[in-house]
């Protein structure tokens, strides 16, 4: 076992998690009480066409090495083609950009870079999309790939990244929000 691998088995010798005791239905919908941002992950198709995905599985993992992660389904079209790209593009979206978020998070218009359409994106390093009007964006190299349950969580190390100033969109509950600042502060 290499150090990118762990063990089932938890140290104190238990070696299975007990069966859920709830549903599939249930657990998507108790995850969905997790309020997330909504990201467009990009990349090049091997013939040079820009594709993409939606995906709020997003998030940090380590400052230095800058590293962060998101999760793709194995029954993605663009499993593949994520999988053999030395690089690809996260790109955090704007509150506006809802219908960004669902153009490429509706399953259409994945080939030939049709979820693309009158859509502005200029090349980063690599020629990676990058999307115009977002709030930050993550220029990956794709590091590692985990095999977890239905889905393959990347690892991408960030070679660079942007931000604008601009409001998040934040997806929660199956709904797109806006988010507001909260009246207490963080006293920390
Ligand atoms: C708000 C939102 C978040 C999503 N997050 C993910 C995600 O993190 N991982 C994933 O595999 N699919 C996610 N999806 C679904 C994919 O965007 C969708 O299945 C897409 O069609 C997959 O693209 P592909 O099959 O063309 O590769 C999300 C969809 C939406 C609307």
């Amino acid at each position: 076992m290499n150090s990118r691998e762990s063990s089932a088995a938890h140290p104190d010798g238990t070696s299975n998690a007990v069966a859920p005791d709830f549903d599939v239905e249930h657990f998507r919908r108790a995850l969905g009480q997790f309020a997330t941002g909504v990201t467009i992950v990009t990349t090049l198709a091997p013939d040079g066409s820009p594709i993409g995905l939606t995906a709020n599985s997003f998030n940090s993992v380590s400052l230095e090495p800058p590293l962060v992660l998101w999760s793709l389904s194995r029954r993605a079209a663009s499993l593949e083609v994520f999988r053999n790209r030395s690089h690809y593009a996260v790109n955090v979206l704007a509150s506006d950009q809802i219908q960004v978020s669902r153009r490429f998070g509706s399953g259409k218009n994945y080939l030939a870079g049709g979820r693309f359409e009158n859509i502005d994106w200029r090349p980063g390093n690599h020629g990676i999309p990058l999307l115009t009007g977002c709030c930050a964006w993550f220029e990956c190299f794709n590091r590692s790939r985990y095999d977890e349950g239905d889905h393959i969580i990347f690892v991408g190390e960030v070679e660079r990244c942007g931000i604008e100033a601009r409001e998040p969109l934040v997806f929660q509950n199956s709904l797109y929000h806006m988010t507001q600042p909260h009246p207490e502060r963080d006293s920390s």
